[in-house]
C-alpha cells in the first residue's frame, strides 16, 4: 500500500519493462501514477496505460469498493494516463470524468464514448467531502488538454506530466531514490517532452506561484515532497523554460568511412585546447533522446554528417528532424562533414540547423574524402569564434 498522505494513496502501475516511449529511450522503465483520494466522494486522479489496468484495479479494490468512485479526474488525455478510464468505468458506473474542455474533446476522439463528463476550467473547484479540489488548465504543457489538480487541504499539486521522470522503482518519493538520477531523468523528460513549450511552462509556473505547495505528485516517476527538492525542480523548470543553458558544446555526428568522425574528434581536441567544455556524441552509439538532453543543457551545438546519395546521412537527418520539432533556443553552432564529389547535401544540413533555431557562427567546414592534419587545422577558426562568443 503506497500512502502519500492521509486518505491519499498511489494506485498506479510500475512499467519495469518499458524501453521505448514513443521514440524516447527509457532504459529504466517508467511508472504511470494514479492517485486515489478516499473522501466522501472517492476520487481517482488519472489512470494508467491499458496493460496496467489489472494492477491499478487491484490496488484500488484494496482501498475502496470501485463502484463507490464518484470522480475520475483526467488531467491529460494521452493514453498512458487515460488508457484505463473506459475499463474502470465498467466497475464505477456512477463516476463522472472530470477534465478540461479540450480533455473532453480528446477523450471522445480516443474512446468514442459519451461518458458523464464534468468539464472544468482554471480555478473551478470540486467539493469531494472534507476537501475541495481546484483545477488549473496548463494548455500545451504538453498537450492542449493538459491540466493540473490541486488539493488545498494537503497542499498537494497533481500536475500530470510536468515535473515527471521515466523511472521504474519500488520507491515512490524522490528523496528515497538517488536524487542525481531523479534530476537527470527529469531533465531528459523536459528536453524530450516539454522543451518546445517554454512560454506555456512559464505561464503555468506563474499560475502555480499563487499556490502553497508541499508535495508535487507527477504522473510519471517519483513524487517531490522535500521543500528543497520542490524548490530545485521548480527552479530547473524555470531555467529550462527560459532556454538557459551551460557554457559548453555538444558535437553530434555520424560517419561513413571515419572522415566525419576524424573532423569531430579534431573539433573536440581544439575545444579542449581552448578551454571549452565539450562532449562528443556519435549517433551510432547514443540514443537521440539522450543527445537532446545534452543539447538542451549546452549553449553550442555542432553537427557533422557525411554525404550519401547527395543527401546528409539518414541518422543525422532523423536527429535534426527531431531537434527541429523540439525548437531549442539561444544556441550557436556550425556544421561540418565529409563528401566524395558533391557538397550539395550540406545545404540541407545548414538549413536544418537554421530551422532548428541554431545561430550559425561560421561557414560550414567540409572535407573531400579523407582530410589531412593540415586541412583539419581549418576547424580552429570556428572553434575560436565559439570561444569568443562564450567569452572564455
Ligand atoms: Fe505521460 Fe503526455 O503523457
Amino acid at each position: 500500500m503506497f500512502k502519500i498522505s492521509d486518505d491519499i494513496y498511489w494506485t498506479g502501475y510500475i512499467d519495469w519493462d518499458l524501453r521505448n516511449f514513443h521514440g524516447y529511450s527509457t532504459p529504466s522503465g517508467s511508472t504511470y501514477n494514479a492517485y486515489l483520494i478516499l473522501d466522501d466522494s472517492p476520487t481517482l486522479i488519472d489512470t494508467v496505460k491499458h496493460y496496467g489496468y489489472d494492477e491499478m484495479f487491484s490496488r484500488i479494490r484494496q482501498l475502496v469498493d470501485p463502484s463507490k468512485i464518484r470522480y475520475i479526474i483526467s488531467n491529460h488525455t494521452e493514453m498512458d494516463h487515460s488508457g484505463s478510464i473506459g475499463k474502470l468505468l465498467e466497475h464505477a458506473p456512477k463516476a463522472e470524468v472530470v477534465c478540461s474542455p479540450k480533455g473532453a474533446e480528446g477523450l471522445k476522439r480516443h474512446f468514442k464514448k459519451d461518458w458523464k463528463f464534468k468539464v472544468v476550467n482554471t480555478k473551478d473547484t470540486l467539493n469531494i467531502g472534507k476537501r475541495a479540489l481546484s483545477f488549473f488548465l496548463t494548455p500545451m504543457v504538453h498537450w492542449p488538454d493538459s491540466m493540473a489538480t490541486y488539493s488545498a487541504a494537503e497542499k498537494i499539486l497533481f500536475p500530470n506530466d510536468a515535473f515527471g521522470q521515466h523511472y521504474a522503482s519500488e520507491k515512490r518519493f524522490a528523496d528515497e531514490a538517488g536524487l542525481d538520477i531523479v534530476f537527470k531523468e527529469a531533465a531528459k523528460y523536459y528536453a524530450n517532452i516539454v522543451m518546445p513549450y517554454g512560454a506555456q511552462v512559464l505561464k503555468a509556473l506563474e499560475a502555480l506561484k499563487t499556490l502553497k505547495i508541499e508535495m508535487i505528485c507527477p504522473s510519471h516517476g517519483f513524487i517531490w515532497r522535500r521543500p528543497r527538492d520542490i524548490a530545485k525542480i521548480v527552479s530547473l523548470y524555470e531555467k529550462w523554460a527560459n532556454y538557459r543553458s551551460e557554457n559548453n558544446a555538444v558535437i553530434v555526428y555520424d560517419t561513413m568511412w571515419h572522415s566525419t568522425e576524424k573532423a569531430a574528434q579534431k573539433i573536440y581536441e581544439l575545444m579542449q585546447e581552448q578551454g571549452i567544455s565539450a562532449k562528443l556524441s556519435s549517433l551510432k552509439t547514443n540514443d537521440i533522446s539522450d543527445i537532446i538532453t545534452e543539447v538542451m543543457n549546452a549553449s553550442c551545438f555542432i553537427a557533422g554528417s557525411p554525404i550519401l546519395n547527395n543527401k546528409i546521412f539518414p541518422s543525422v537527418g532523423g536527429f535534426l528532424t527531431y531537434l527541429k520539432g523540439l525548437k531549442p533556443k539561444n544556441k550557436i553552432g556550425f556544421t561540418f562533414g565529409s563528401y566524395g564529389w558533391s557538397k550539395i547535401g550540406f545545404k540541407e544540413l545548414e538549413d536544418s540547423l537554421k530551422e532548428a533555431g541554431i545561430e550559425l557562427i561560421s561557414e560550414g567546414q567540409y572535407f573531400q574524402y579523407i582530410p589531412d592534419e593540415n586541412e583539419l587545422g581549418q576547424l580552429k577558426e570556428p572553434v575560436l569564434k565559439i570561444k569568443d562568443r562564450m567569452r572564455i
